[in-house]
């Protein structure tokens, strides 16, 4: 009788904002970046990729259905995802006989995410991290959050940064082969439990200028991107890294909304321009500069990806004042509001056997 058997595992992967920004590829292949860079994991609660990976000899090719539709899985960096976990659990099989010969088989992925994709809320981020810990999870792999960063990464690289929760950090590495370009964790989300995100949805569409195109568009023609990877970033690392170790919320503030400013400033210097966000969004950084101005301090702090869609940083302390403010100046529009994630810092822990 043939074999019939449909191995199968999940996961749940959460999206993460960064509050200093990845732009600028110094190697499309490996996609290694220009700069290091540092996120929040927001709740899973919330906005989250959910990813099932199947394999069977009774499969005829590797295919990826999102969101209902079936998706082009040829380009070279899905391959990469997909090269890389069947090296490693072929290692395991070759160690260990009596493992089903999983790594020969092909590979059914289906994924949904329950937010805007394309749109400039990280769907690439909670999508490929989602991918790789799915497969992991489908091949019983033994390898830490980081080594796997280290392969989400070449998917999107935003994704290596979805594989923890709280605050992390992608170091941009030296190495030419890409070895040292992964995922740290620079603080749990228990850290600093009163930190929430509010998301507003400016426009749920689907971006004109993909990031993975929009960056390369600005390492070629922009002046202002030097400064910002030689002197901008560099400096913004530091004292990200000091403002989340302390619980400084001003200085996380400050150099979040100097940070998503420089990475705009940066898109309108490249040439032709790139404009990511609208109307709508600049709405919403008045609001947050007339929230902070009343308060006398730094209450709020803003960040836009490549999209037109505002994520707003604040402490639970301060959340009459900040969602007050944004009802009364933005009315309609939709969002949501939570905190930081810490589940997806055991994303294994999540994971839904399905
Ligand atoms: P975003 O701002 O949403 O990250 P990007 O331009 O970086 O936008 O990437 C969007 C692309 O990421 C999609 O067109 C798709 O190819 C990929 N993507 C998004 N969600 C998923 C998913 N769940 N699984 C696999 N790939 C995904
Ligand atoms: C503005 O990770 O989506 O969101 O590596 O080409 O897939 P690729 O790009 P991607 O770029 C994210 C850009 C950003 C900033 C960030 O998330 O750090
Ligand atoms: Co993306």
């Amino acid at each position: 009788m043939a074999e019939t058997t449909v191995y199968r595992a999940g996961t749940t992967a959460p999206v993460n904002i960064a509050v200093v920004k990845y732009w600028g590829k110094r190697d499309a292949k490996l996609n290694l970046p220009t700069n290091s860079s540092i996120s929040v994991t927001l709740s899973q609660a919330d906005l989250r990729t959910l990813t099932t990976a199947s394999c069977s000899t009774t499969f005829t090719e590797d295919s990826l259905t999102l969101n209902g539709e079936l998706s082009d899985i040829s380009g070279a960096r899905t391959q990469a995802c997909f090269r890389e976990l069947r090296t490693r659990r072929a290692a395991l099989e070759a160690s260990d006989a009596s493992l089903p010969k999983l790594s020969t088989m092909s590979l059914k992925i289906v994924s949904e995410n329950n937010f805007p994709t394309a749109a400039g809320l990280a769907s690439s981020a909670a999508g490929f991290a989602a991918l790789v810990q799915a497969i992991a999870n489908l091949y019983e792999l033994h390898d830490s959050p980081s080594d796997l960063s280290l392969i989400a990464r070449q998917g999107s690289g935003s994704a290596c940064r979805s594989l923890f929760g709280g605050y992390v950090a992608w170091r941009m590495g030296d190495k030419a082969d890409g070895s040292d370009s992964k995922a740290d964790l620079v603080a749990e989300a228990s850290h600093w439990p009163s930190m929430r995100a509010l998301i507003l949805v400016a426009s749920a569409a689907k971006k004109g200028v993909s990031s993975t195109s929009g960056m390369q568009q600005t390492v070629a023609t922009s002046g202002l991107f030097k400064e910002r990877i030689e002197r901008i970033v560099p400096d913004n690392m530091v004292a990200m890294e000091d403002a989340i170790h302390n619980r400084n919320f001003e200085k996380f503030a400050e150099v979040s909304m100097r940070d998503s400013n420089s990475f705009h400033a940066c898109c309108a210097d490249t040439y032709p321009p790139i404009f990511y966000m609208n109307d709508v969004s600049r709405a919403a950084i008045r609001a947050v500069e007339s929230i902070n101005a009343k308060a006398g301090k730094a209450i709020a702090a803003y960040t836009f990806d490549a999209g037109p869609n505002c994520v707003v940083y604040y402490l639970e302390e301060n959340k009459d004042a900040v969602l007050g403010a944004f009802s009364e100046t933005l009315g309609s529009t939709s969002g949501w509001k939570g905190g930081v994630g810490s589940q997806s810092g055991v994303l294994d822990e999540t994971v839904a056997e399905i």
